[in-house]
């Protein structure tokens, strides 16, 4: 039984973390603010504010077997390292495969090149999210040293995900039944989802075996065909399936992975700037590395199929974070058919 210390625990990776930990025997505590949501019960909650300069009041002085932090923000993941490191014997940074810079060869590993580090103490915005991670890392290493374990996922997915990008697609197709369904047409695009749960007993076991150093965490890769295929038997959808090119999707204003008016975790390979970059390369590294540290995926089918349970019950008609609502889908269905 390990005596944890997570830094979040009201969103969904943290939460699950503790969930997760709690069900395994750990005792938890949680540090945040409590306003993205609440903690599990059974789990001791220390309402702080990380802005302020006393943020880690109750906590620093206790000793820890193992803290996890999930904050993108340096100055955040600075100042409580700073104030907890000493007292930790095992210290996770979640991390991402944002960090890496654009442009891997295929199959490249954890030693491939990294985006630069923001200035020291920078506020960092979604602009900047794999430069935060990478200045997060390297300074949550430059305090803890060797105890530090980052592992670094690729897109999850599971019950609970407050992005909507991967359970848009199960949902979408159960909802529309014989009806038809817009997709990117997007040949030799391939995917990875991993599920949030199986990264959180990875992260928990790598506690346990103290596992150290930054390791990739990704998905079974599919191609999006085959994972639109997938996420279609899951739903049980039986009406047309009307494939858009990437070009003319675009030019519609459909924006692609995330957001409003978007079609999630679609990943085109052309004209996207920014986009592009942020994608290309990175769905095609390695992830060999958390596989040899003993983590276990589940099939990607179970993981859509819990995906729908949960949007059944946050209810399909909720207001989304991502994906077309059913008026704009109509309508690029209708143009793109009589164009
Ligand atoms: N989603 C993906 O596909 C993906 C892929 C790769 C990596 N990741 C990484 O996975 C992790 C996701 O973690 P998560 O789901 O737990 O969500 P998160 O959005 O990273 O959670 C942020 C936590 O920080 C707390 N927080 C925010 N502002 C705060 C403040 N001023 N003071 C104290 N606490 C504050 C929030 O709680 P309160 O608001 O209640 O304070 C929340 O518990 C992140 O590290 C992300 O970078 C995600």
């Amino acid at each position: 039984m390990a005596n944890i210390l997570i830094l979040g625990g009201t969103q969904w990776l943290g939460r699950t973390l503790a969930e997760l930990a709690l069900a395994r025997g750990d005792s938890v505590t949680c540090l945040a603010r409590g306003e993205s949501g609440t903690v599990p019960e059974g789990v001791e909650f220390i309402r702080s504010d990380r802005r302020s300069v006393i943020a880690y009041r109750d906590v620093q002085d206790r000793d820890w077997d193992a803290v996890i932090e999930v904050s993108w923000q340096p100055a955040w993941v600075e100042a409580a390292a700073k104030a907890i490191g000493e007292r930790a014997t095992h210290w996770t940074y979640v991390s991402s495969i944002a960090v890496y810079a654009a442009g891997m060869e295929p199959g490249a590993d954890e030693s491939a090149p990294l985006r630069p580090r923001l200035p020291s103490g920078s506020h960092a915005d979604m602009k900047v999210y794999g430069e935060a991670k990478v200045s997060s890392e390297r300074v949550t290493r430059d305090i803890v040293g060797d105890k530090l374990f980052a592992p670094r996922p690729g897109i999850l997915a599971g019950p609970g995900d407050p992005t909507d990008r991967v359970s848009y697609w199960p949902a979408r197709f159960h909802t529309a039944g014989a009806e038809p369904v817009l997709v990117p047409d997007t040949p030799d695009v391939n995917v990875r989802a991993l599920d949030v749960r199986d990264l959180s007993h990875w992260i928990l076991d790598s506690i346990v075996a103290g596992t150290t150093g930054p390791i990739n965490a990704v998905g079974e890769d599919i191609s999006f065909e085959d994972f639109i295929a997938l996420a279609r038997s899951v739903g049980g959808h039986t009406g047309d399936v009307v494939a858009a090119t990437s070009q003319w999707l675009i030019h519609q204003g459909v924006q692609p992975n995330s957001g409003p008016r978007s079609l999630p975790w679609w990943l085109p390979e052309e004209g996207l700037g920014a986009a592009k970059q942020s994608s290309t390369g990175r769905t095609h590294l390695s992830g060999q590395g958390a596989i040899d540290a003993g983590m276990t995926r589940r099939r990607l089918r179970e993981t859509l199929e819990d995906c729908l349970e949960d949007e059944r019950v946050r209810g399909f008609d909720r207001d989304r974070e991502a994906g077309l609502t059913r008026g704009e889908e109509s309508f690029l269905i209708e143009r793109w058919t009589t164009r």
